[in-house]
């Protein structure tokens, strides 16, 4: 069955109900040894944040927020694939509905609010996972955890998550958790950052390995704000950055009723804005020829293989597709892996 023909059952149904058909389906196909892309560049010897990669088109975080799908996502051929956002404890996330599409501007509204079943659950998953490849966690806070104490939080999932991870991703950047964004403040990110970066040198001792750790941005940031962010992940040597999450900007909706909705948009409309971050970020972050280059993920509003060559262009070492997977289905996989290698090339 071709994706348009699968998109219009899966469009018909409430956006939520078709996620989880959508990724049991492709979970039962994965199960029958189904090879969707059997042709697609095998390895492209790629790194990120010094882990080997076959390709630098990743999944991104909130799509298998309990790591339930891992090996049946892995058959797209995704270069790399990140899980979460995880909390400590299970939480339901916000009331229903949350999850919203806006096929006329290719874009969805969500505000899930961190639903997930918790570290442990994720980690038993991660266990019985075959998949081999690099698979970074995403953890975050529980909505009930006032935001002084999000620290231990963070260093709650840090503990648990380190042996199993490839990298971990601090998410500061949901606007579907209350307050979490003020963690991109100067002083809150110093005190963050220096908490958890002491946290992962002793963790690499004791488990005798290291794993990197990256910081999840959003795209409502200035440019001070986004010079006050580089300058903290180089100060605490923070491994990388992934750049970014959605946006709560709805002005590109013009008069759509969804526009006044609560919640992060992704998808086309955040293409500009998070290139534009991007860009930034990469100037501020990495601007001193002497100093190692400090990875940034691109991620937001990729589309098309264009979208991710734009990103690749504008300072990312590798990418992360979402929304453009719901509009464009699986196929931008293989579409976003050729153009990167394309790139690469050049
Ligand atoms: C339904 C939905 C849930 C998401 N959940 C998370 C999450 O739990 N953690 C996170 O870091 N990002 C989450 N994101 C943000 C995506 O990882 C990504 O940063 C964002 O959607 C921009 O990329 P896109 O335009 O390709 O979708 C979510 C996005 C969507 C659409």
């Amino acid at each position: 069955m071709s994706y348009h023909l699968l998109q219009k059952i899966l469009f018909a149904m409430d956006a939520e109900r078709s996620h989880i058909a959508a990724l049991n389906g492709l979970k039962f196909l994965h199960r029958l040894h189904f090879n969707p892309f059997p042709n697609t560049i095998k390895d492209m010897h790629c790194n990120l944040m010094g882990l080997p990669i076959p390709n630098p088109v990743g999944l991104a975080a909130g799509l298998d927020k309990n790591g339930d799908y891992i090996d049946a996502l892995s058959a797209l051929g995704f270069g790399f694939i990140e899980i979460g956002t995880v909390t400590p404890k299970p939480q339901e996330g916000n009331p229903k509905p949350r999850l919203f599409r806006i096929p006329q501007h290719q874009a969805v509204l969500n505000r899930m609010g961190f639903n997930n079943q918790g570290i442990d659950y994720l980690i038993n998953n991660v266990k019985k996972a075959k998949y081999s490849g690099v698979l970074g966690i995403n953890i975050g806070k529980n909505a009930t955890t006032p935001i002084e104490n999000a620290t231990d939080d963070y260093i709650y999932c840090l503990d648990r998550a380190y042996n199993f991870a490839s990298y971990i991703t601090i998410n500061i950047s949901s606007p579907n958790t209350k307050n979490l964004r003020t963690l991109q403040g100067e002083d809150e990110l110093n005190n963050l950052l220096g908490k958890l970066k002491k946290r992962q040198t002793e963790l690499s001792e004791k488990f005798e390995k290291y794993v990197p750790m990256a910081v999840k941005i959003a795209p409502d940031v200035d440019e001070n704000q986004i010079i006050a962010m580089a300058q903290a992940i180089r100060h605490h040597n923070i491994d990388g950055v992934i750049a970014t999450n959605t946006t709560i900007d709805k002005s590109s909706l013009g008069e759509h009723k969804l526009s006044n909705e609560n919640g992060g948009l992704s998808g086309r409309p955040l293409t500009e804005k998070s290139n534009t971050v991007l860009k930034l970020l990469a100037t501020h972050l990495n601007n001193d020829e002497h100093q190692k280059t400090i990875p940034i993920i691109g991620v937001g509003g990729i589309m098309s293989g264009s979208d991710v060559a734009e990103k690749l262009n504008n300072g990312a070492q590798a990418i992360q597709l979402y929304t453009g997977l719901i509009y464009r289905g699986p196929q931008l996989v293989p579409e976003s892996i050729i153009a990167a290698a394309q790139h690469l090339k050049k």
